[in-house]
């Protein structure tokens, strides 16, 4: 009998430009096109194995059973993997991972993309990279992006088969450093998902969107000139935007804590000295900060004294997500 087990390894990833919205909510079909940098250090490993034995499927957590919405959003995943490849069987997926998860590190992009690898491997899917984004897309949408390797896009369609993302430059190209502030670890009380539905509520979504465009090309530019002024800039301007919006939505949602102001201060005072970094926000309270290579010590012991920082992550860019 074949073996329908398979082990991946997926990073999370920092969106440089936001993903936010989207077109629709079932194929998470974005509203705007997203950029983004694996996180090289922080990983989730995921075992996925489909027993015919099985009657429901089971899902663990850092060895902990998990149930009610986890649970069910993964099996609506495996369904469409199942339909995928034409094997009605259910599974027991395993997945661990190394940094805290519902904090704003993107946990869910990391364990969606090493489930969708995984998956698609123990079913003998035989997939090229963009379709294994494309279905790691559908179990969460930063998760395309997290396939790839190093600095990554999430191009936004109107149809599932053309919405994936791809590698822009490799993790080589530009030694940046994410040094996550972490200021809190317990999980959010409103997750992404439903963040994302709540986007076109707020007046202000329009026109983050209509400028994303010209965002990702400034952005996609000074990455690949290696141009921190410019990065810095726009990096800053889409956190800002996208947490306009959510605090704009209705019901609002206020992602961020009072420690996260005051660390996303210093840090662009500390750029008035001439640091190299900028912050990054997403739908929680920690604080990326981004910079180069040669500040990143710098940045953590800056970060390590700030009132409130409970520890600081620190990542350089990582891999694509890769079956082990
Ligand atoms: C704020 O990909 O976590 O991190 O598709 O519902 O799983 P789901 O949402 P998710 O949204 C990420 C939102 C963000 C910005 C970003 O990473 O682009």
């Amino acid at each position: 009998m074949p073996e329908f087990i398979a082990t991946a390894i997926a990073h999370p990833n920092i969106a440089f430009i936001k993903y936010w919205g989207n077109l629709d909510d079932r194929l998470r079909l974005p509203q705007n096109s997203s950029l983004s940098m694996n996180l090289a250090g922080l990983e989730t490993r995921t075992t996925v194995q489909f027993d015919p034995g099985l009657e429901r499927d089971s899902l663990t957590i850092n060895a902990q059973p998990a149930s009610g919405d986890a649970l069910q959003r993964a099996s609506v995943f495996l369904d469409h993997l199942r339909q995928l490849a034409g094997k009605p069987l259910y599974a027991r997926i395993e997945s661990i991972s190394n940094f805290p998860s519902g904090a704003g590190i993107a946990s869910s992009a990391a364990a969606y993309a090493a489930l969708a690898l995984a998956g698609s491997r123990a079913l003998g899917l035989e997939l090229s990279e963009r379709q294994v984004t494309i279905l790691a897309r559908r179990g969460s949408g930063s998760a395309a992006r997290s396939i790839p390797g190093g600095y990554v896009e999430w191009h936004a369609a109107t149809r599932d088969e053309d919405c994936f993302a791809e590698s822009i430059a490799p993790p080589e190209h530009w030694e940046l450093t994410d040094c996550i502030a972490v200021i809190q670890t317990e999980h959010k009380p409103v997750g992404s998902t439903q963040g994302h539905a709540l986007a076109t509520s707020s007046p202000l979504q329009a026109a983050r969107v209509a400028d994303a465009p010209r965002r990702l090309e400034v952005c996609r530019s000074a990455l690949l000139n290696r141009d921190f002024a410019a990065l810095a800039e726009i990096v800053e301007l889409d956190s800002n935007l996208m947490h306009a919006v959510m605090m704009t939505s209705q019901p609002s949602l206020f992602y961020w804590a009072p420690q996260s102001l005051a660390i996303m201060k210093a840090v662009a005072s500390w750029r008035r000295e001439n640091i190299q970094a900028c912050y990054s926000l997403d739908a929680g309270p920690n604080v990326h900060v981004i910079c180069t290579a040669g500040y990143a010590r710098q940045v953590r012991e800056r970060l390590e004294a700030m009132p409130g920082v409970l520890s600081v992550l620190s990542a350089p860019p990582g891999g694509p997500a890769r079956i082990v």
